[in-house]
């Protein structure tokens, strides 16, 4: 429950820990609901540019807004709730003040990561960045600190780089010993995703197609010495260009559907069954590593799908064992969706909440 949220009425919940649908037209306040989750997790929106003027209720009588969940693992039940007031947040377990995450972690799948992770390929990167670091935290660690001496390095290469040749390559040193354990961890998650990726796209676009992924990056196979000599042997071309232009921040990934090249060729609703595919395949590769499942947040994912593949999305998710919410507008999806045995179904209308278990 949460009080003063954007647009939602404070009320009580029952959420199912398997299936739960988020119904509503357009402008109701389901992506508002997905938002509190996602807040309550990761202590912030999934929105960009939202702060606490974007999400405190335009009626609250207060600038405080409250969150509060009842939480349930296997071994425990605790109480967890949020006190935020502009820039300080206050956090609550089991009523004590404590600044720990809770455990829990969420996926949150959505249609403007999709069209941006098609076309945008430094978007493409933060995504697996970002999916892989939550994977290992060794992964980021590194990847911190190669952002820090590419940044380093780049101030250097924009101020008369020739005086700055000896710390470039004392940087180039560093960025080719953490580049080198990023790579590799990239090749290795990327092969951990590929036997679920596949499979999955055979689940829920047609067992006949296949789809494969794969990165592309210069340094695949290079050691540390050999990454080393790449980036010194591009310091000229660097210094006219003012900064760093190789490097395994410039890596890409490719999704081949049927041997053809996904974001070149493919339509948009084969576009976005291989993102949902590749999400899939993450939140399982999440299971295989971690031993637990992340909280999944699908949010109107039904356009340019078919009714087809959204058949094939609905059974896919009645198999799996995590917890999902999912929301639609669409009124043939929500059909589809509502024959789920066993799923929670919420109807939200103009900030108001009911729900059929
Ligand atoms: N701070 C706020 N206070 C009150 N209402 C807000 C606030 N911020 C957003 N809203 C309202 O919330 C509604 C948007 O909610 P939301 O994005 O959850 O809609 P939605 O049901 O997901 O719609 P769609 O199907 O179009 O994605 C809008 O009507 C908007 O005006
Ligand atoms: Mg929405």
């Amino acid at each position: 429950m949460a009080s003063n949220f954007r647009n939602l009425e404070a009320r009580a919940l029952d959420l199912s820990s398997s299936i739960n649908c988020i119904f509503g037209d357009n402008g109701n306040g389901k992506t508002n609901l997905l938002e509190i989750i996602h807040y309550l997790f990761e202590k912030k929106s999934f929105r960009k540019n939202t702060g606490f003027a974007q999400i405190l209720s335009m009626d609250a009588e207060a600038p405080e807004i409250g969150i509060m969940a009842l939480l349930e693992d296997d071994l425990s039940q605790y109480q967890c709730s949020a006190k935020i007031m502009g820039k300080e947040t206050n956090w609550f377990f089991n009523g004590e003040k404590s600044k720990k995450k809770i455990n829990g972690q969420i996926v949150f799948i959505n249609p403007y990561d999709f069209y941006s992770f098609n076309n945008v390929p430094s978007e493409r990167r933060d995504w697996f960045d970002n999916a892989f670091s939550k994977l290992d935290v060794l992964y980021k660690k590194n990847l911190s600190y190669y952002q820090k001496a590419i940044k380093q390095k780049n101030f250097l290469l924009g101020n008369k780089p020739n005086r700055f040749q000896e710390q470039v390559k004392a940087l180039n040193s560093e960025i080719a010993n953490y580049g080198k354990e990023i790579i590799e961890k990239r090749i290795e998650l990327v092969k951990s995703l590929s036997p679920f990726i596949s499979k999955i796209f055979k689940e829920i676009y047609a067992e006949e197609h296949e789809l494969l992924i794969e990165i592309e990056s210069d340094f695949q196979g290079l050691d540390k010495h050999e990454i080393f000599e790449l980036l010194e042997n591009n310091f000229e071309k660097e210094c006219i260009i003012g900064k760093s232009n190789k490097g395994i921040h410039r890596d890409d990934y490719l999704l081949h559907f049927d041997g053809i090249n996904s974001f070149e060729f493919c339509s948009l609703g084969q576009q976005k069954m291989s993102f949902l595919s590749l999400n899939f395949a993450y939140i399982e590769l999440f299971r295989y590593k971690l031993s637990s499942y992340p909280i999944v947040l699908i949010d109107d994912v039904s356009g340019e799908l078919d009714r087809r593949r959204w058949k094939n999305l609905v059974s896919f998710l009645e198999q799996r064992d995590f917890q999902v919410f999912i929301t639609t507008a669409n009124e043939n999806f929500k059909k589809e969706l509502k024959e789920i045995v066993g799923a929670n179904l919420i109807y939200i209308e103009n900030g108001m909440i009911k729900t059929i278990q």
